[in-house]
């Protein structure tokens, strides 16, 4: 029987693995609770306020949402101090990724990014049309900024930065960033991912906003999906100038992002102070994790992000089913490592305790 035609650049492409849920109540060695440490989401609910903006828009969810995510784009044009032009909202920050792809990139293009890195980026480039062109990361586990700008032909189209990278946690620095961006030519876009920005503690790690100020080709992507806890809403948004914010609008799908997510995003903003305090609360975790990880013996690269990565190589399936054993759940990626989310500290004692036993195995 003959199908119908799909695009044969769709062939082989992997569909995206989310985390793994936590293990069922019962199940394992334990009897407490399980932890999901798998997709480095915010382990705690809402912001006060957000679920009361929440609820009160869905009451209206037979009408279709502001097309223009009017509230929201003026909110966040106040906060960083840019033109309303220049922000562009999406269904998470992964959406916006994806109409900033159609937006620049097709058949015989190519995209350079780091690797291992969000592991969208090789999906949503091949669904283009485009060709991936992977940078290893260097010994350290960073972006290798020199080789990626040599990666540079006349076919690239868009560069992806992520700061700080999914999965590694570690972070490209402002002197070595602002070189890079100067090699790179005008009319390649460079996009700085920056969806763990909030858990940056070090000053020296550039704000990508600052660096889009003066250059056209730079895009920052940013989520309300991490730190701001409104993964299930599915809102992230871009500062661009244009023409790429408008080119953002145009690819947009209509209407993507819900009311419930635009009324949610503005009362998370203006709940800063707990958000703040939240974040505080999660960087001092990281980094009783990251100490007690190194004393058990670990190899652990410099994270700024809200998780931490262990390089486990053969053992990777190994260490994730003994911490699911143990009740937290986290994200392997098979025959490289492990990427474990800083969640409740409950999670993390569990984790740091399967951690210490796995080690003294070894
Ligand atoms: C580096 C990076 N960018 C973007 C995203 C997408 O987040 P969202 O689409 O929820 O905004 C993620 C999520 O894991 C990520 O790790």
């Amino acid at each position: 029987m003959t199908t119908p035609k799909l695009r044969a650049e769709l062939d082989g492409i992997p569909t995206y693995k989310p985390g793994r849920p936590p293990a069922a109540e019962g199940s394992g060695d334990r009897t407490g609770p399980a932890f999901k440490l798998s997709s480095n989401e915010n382990p705690y609910p809402p912001l006060p306020g957000v679920l009361e903006a929440a609820t009160a828009a869905a009451a209206a969810f037979n009408r279709y949402p502001d097309l223009a995510c009017s509230a929201l784009t003026a909110e966040l044009a106040g906060r960083f101090g840019v033109p309303e032009a220049h922000i562009a909202t999406g269904t998470g920050s992964v959406g916006v990724a994806q109409q900033l792809l159609q937006s620049t990139s097709g058949p015989g293009d190519e995209v350079i990014y780091a690797w291992r890195s969000f592991e969208a980026y090789p999906i949503i480039t091949r669904i283009s049309g485009a060709r991936p062109v992977q940078v290893p990361l260097d010994a350290d586990e960073r972006h290798d900024l020199d080789a990626m700008a040599a990666a540079v032909t006349d076919r690239t189209r868009l560069i992806f930065v992520c700061n700080p990278n999914n999965p590694t946690g570690t972070v490209v620095r402002r002197a070595e960033l602002e070189r890079f961006l100067d090699r790179v030519p005008s009319d390649v876009l460079v996009v700085l991912d920056e969806a763990y920005r909030e858990f940056i503690t070090d000053a020296d790690v550039p704000d990508g906003i600052d660096l889009y100020r003066d250059r056209p080709n730079v895009a920052v992507l940013r989520t309300f999906s991490k730190a701001y806890g409104l993964a299930g809403l599915r809102i992230g948004f871009a500062v661009a100038h244009e023409p790429v914010a408008a080119a953002l609008r145009k690819t947009a799908v209509p209407f993507g992002v819900s009311q419930l997510a635009q009324d949610a995003a503005v009362a998370s903003l203006r709940a800063e102070p707990a958000l703040l305090e939240r974040v505080a609360g999660l960087v001092a975790e990281r980094s009783r994790v990251v100490e007690a990880l190194t004393g058990q013996g670990w190899t652990v690269p410099e994270t700024q992000a809200n998780f931490v990565w262990l390089r486990l190589g053969e053992r990777t399936a190994d260490f994730a089913a003994a911490a699911e054993r143990a009740g937290t759940t986290v994200r392997p990626f098979a025959g490289e490592g492990v990427r474990i989310t800083i969640g409740e500290t409950e999670a993390n004692d569990l984790l740091l305790h399967t951690a210490e036993t796995f080690r003294k195995e070894l």
